[in-house]
C-alpha cells in the first residue's frame, strides 16, 4: 500500500523515454531537490526497463514509484505483459492504468481497464486510474457524461475500502502533450463532477479523501492557476516531467497554491 499522501501528489509519466542512465540521473536529481518541496507527494513513473535504476536512486527517499501499465493477470503464459506482484517486487507503490494513449494506440477499453484496476488492488498497488474525454465529446457536449461512463465501468465492482487507495488523473486527450490545457476552470468542472459522482456512490469520506489529479500539458506556469481549484489535488505531467527543473518547479507552484489555501 502506498504512503499516507499529504500535500499535493505531483506524478511524473516518463512514458517511453529514458535509458537507464539518464532514467537514473534525473531520478536523483528530483530527490537531491525533494527537501524544498517535502509537503509534496511525488511518484516517479519510468518505463518497466528503468523501474529497477529509479528504485535505486530514490530508496531512502520519501519519493514513490509507479509503473505505466500492468497486466490484470498474476503470472503465466502472457508474452509480454507484466503483472501486479510483479510491479510489486520491483517496490512499485503505484501503476498507471488506462491512460488515454493505452486506449487510443492500444485498444484498452474500460472493461480491460476495470480489470486492471482491480489487478493493481489485488496486488497491494494503488492504481492511478486515467480518464478524460476526446475534443468530439468535448465539442459535442459529452464530456461529463463521457466522464460519467468511465469511471462506473472502470471502478465497477471496488468497495468503499479500495476506493481509499484509487487515485484519479483526469487528462483531457485534447490537451495531452498539445500544449494545449484546460482552462482552471473547464478542469474545475470536471473535476467537482467526479468528486460528486464517488460521493454519490461511495459517500463522503471517499469523495472527500479521494485525490483527483488532472493532466495534460501542465507546465510551471500553469500548475499555480490549475491548483487553486478546490478539486484538483496535484498534477499527472507528462512532457515536463522530463525535466528536474520543471518537475520541481511545477511541485513548487502547486505548494504555494496549498500554502495561500491553508
Ligand atoms: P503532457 O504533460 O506531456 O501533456 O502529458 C500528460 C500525460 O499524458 C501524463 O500522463
Amino acid at each position: 500500500m502506498a504512503a499516507p499522501v499529504q500535500g499535493p501528489f505531483i506524478a511524473g509519466n516518463w512514458k517511453m523515454n529514458l535509458g537507464l542512465r539518464e532514467a537514473s540521473a534525473l531520478a536523483r536529481q528530483i530527490v537531491a531537490a525533494e527537501s524544498e518541496i517535502t509537503d509534496c507527494s511525488l511518484v516517479l513513473i519510468p518505463p518497466f526497463t528503468a523501474l529497477g535504476a529509479v528504485a535505486a536512486a530514490i530508496a531512502g527517499s520519501p519519493v514513490a514509484l509507479g509503473a505505466q501499465d500492468l497486466f490484470w493477470e498474476d503470472q503465466g503464459a502472457f508474452t509480454g505483459e507484466v503483472s501486479g506482484p510483479m510491479l510489486k517486487d520491483a517496490r512499485c507503490a503505484y501503476v498507471l492504468v488506462g491512460h488515454s494513449e493505452r486506449r487510443q494506440l492500444f485498444g484498452e477499453t474500460d472493461e480491460t481497464v476495470n480489470r486492471k484496476v482491480r489487478a493493481a488492488l489485488r496486488s497491494g498497488l494503488s492504481p492511478i486510474f486515467c480518464i478524460g474525454e476526446v475534443l468530439a465529446e468535448r465539442d459535442g457536449g459529452q464530456t461529463l457524461d463521457r466522464i460519467a461512463a468511465q469511471l462506473a465501468q472502470g471502478l465497477a465492482g471496488l468497495s468503499k475500502e479500495d476506493m481509499a487507495r484509487v487515485v484519479i488523473a483526469y487528462e483531457p486527450v485534447w490537451a495531452i502533450g498539445t500544449g494545449r490545457t484546460a482552462s482552471p476552470g473547464q478542469a474545475e468542472e470536471v473535476h467537482a463532477h467526479i468528486r460528486g459522482r464517488l460521493r454519490e456512490g461511495y459517500g463522503n469520506d471517499t469523495a472527500d479523501c479521494a485525490i483527483i489529479l488532472y493532466g495534460g500539458s501542465v507546465k510551471p506556469a500553469n500548475s499555480y492557476s490549475l491548483f487553486r481549484e478546490k478539486n484538483i489535488d496535484g498534477f499527472l505531467v507528462g512532457g515536463a516531467s522530463l525535466d528536474a527543473g520543471g518537475f520541481v518547479a511545477i511541485a513548487k507552484e502547486a505548494l504555494r497554491a496549498y500554502r495561500e489555501e491553508k
